[in-house]
């Protein structure tokens, strides 16, 4: 029943099949990573593995977490996080520079600017004799596939206690249009049964029509609206994010009443008990600092979660997750 997984490209290449397995492999190494003894079997599962991160947009914690989440494996690593200094700079292409790393490696996590570019890589490398894994750690605005997965581990895990994520209502809030983990997340979420969606932007930054018609084939309860406090009360999970003006034309940006989509401390009496609040960060004003105390919160754990599900990821990308879970292991 493992399932092949090439690559990461997009949040389109999973179904609720795969997701499942990554939460319940994401679980199983937790429980390994517990004990000494456990950390140790995970270490020697890959010493013989090297990873290449390649990250030329600026990150924080996608860049640590994949970075731990290697360490763990007991896999080596190099990285490039500034294109300045490879040979990008002497005029080599992006394909040739990859291709050179790739011939160090045993798979590539990369984080880019530019849209597709993983894409386009993983192409390149699947034509030559030596493929490698490439893992898309946030292409531009369009997508953030590892991120959503975390995501979803995080809803899945937290729903538990009160039913499933069936069923229930989450809120995007703030910049649709190019936040690449709300469009990532969204897709993951349609795999959930009666799952509805409310889309608070902008109307400036309300989702592309490249979403909403991928939403509208999947027959997905969703809506969109520049209104955001009125549904507070409905949410199950309200997911927040900072404006992505690193992707302004201009300075479209400064012209938007951001302020409307800030979560502030007086805005949680209106939200059901047992709800949830999101962020992938990092994050600016959109949430006020007191809301970290409140038990709902649990952006703080979700970062957390990344680098577990991170090393989810890498089991099945590296073929040793069948080490982890057994086929036949269920878990409960
Ligand atoms: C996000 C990203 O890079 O898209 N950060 C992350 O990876 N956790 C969100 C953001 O930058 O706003």
């Amino acid at each position: 029943m493992t399932q092949k997984l090439q690559h990461i490209l997009k949040a389109e290449q999973f179904d609720r099949n795969l997701l499942d397995r990554i939460c319940n492999l994401t679980d199983a190494i937790r429980k390994f990573a517990k004990t000494k003894e456990g950390s140790l079997y995970l270490k020697d599962l890959l010493p013989h593995r090297q990873a290449m991160l390649y990250f030329t947009q600026p990150s924080t914690r996608t860049f640590l977490s994949f970075l731990s989440a290697c360490n763990i494996l007991g896999m080596r690593t190099s990285d490039i996080r500034d294109s300045s200094t490879s040979s990008e700079r002497k005029g080599e292409s992006l394909e040739d520079s990859l291709r050179t790393f790739s011939s160090y490696v045993d798979i590539i996590i990369m984080r880019s600017p530019i849209a597709g570019l993983c894409d386009r890589i993983s192409h390149l490398l699947d034509q030559t004799p030596r493929p490698v894994p490439i893992v898309n750690a946030g292409s531009g605005p369009d997508q953030h596939p590892t991120q959503a997965i975390l995501d979803v581990y995080t809803l899945v895990r937290s729903f538990r206690e009160w039913g499933e994520l069936e069923n229930k209502t989450i809120m995007f809030v703030g910049d649709i249009k190019r936040g690449r983990t709300v469009r990532s997340l969204s897709k993951l979420l349609t795999h959930y049964k009666k799952i509805k969606m409310i889309f608070s932007s902008p109307k400036e930054f309300q989702m592309e029509d490249d979403l909403r018609g991928f939403l509208k084939n999947q027959n997905i309860d969703f809506m969109e609206s520049d209104l955001f406090e009125k549904f507070l009360p409905d949410v199950d999970a309200v997911y927040m994010t900072r404006v992505q003006d690193e992707y302004d034309q201009g300075s479209e940006s400064k012209k938007v009443d951001y302020t409307k989509y800030f979560l502030k401390h007086e805005h949680l009496k209106l939200m059901k008990i047992n709800s949830l609040i999101m962020h992938p960060l990092p994050r600016r004003n959109e949430l006020d600092l007191q809301i970290d105390h409140d038990p709902r919160a649990i952006y703080w754990r979700q970062e957390r979660n990344g680098m577990w599900t991170r090393v989810a990821l890498l089991t099945i990308l590296m073929q040793v997750d069948h080490q982890i879970l057994m086929p036949d292991f269920h878990h409960h």
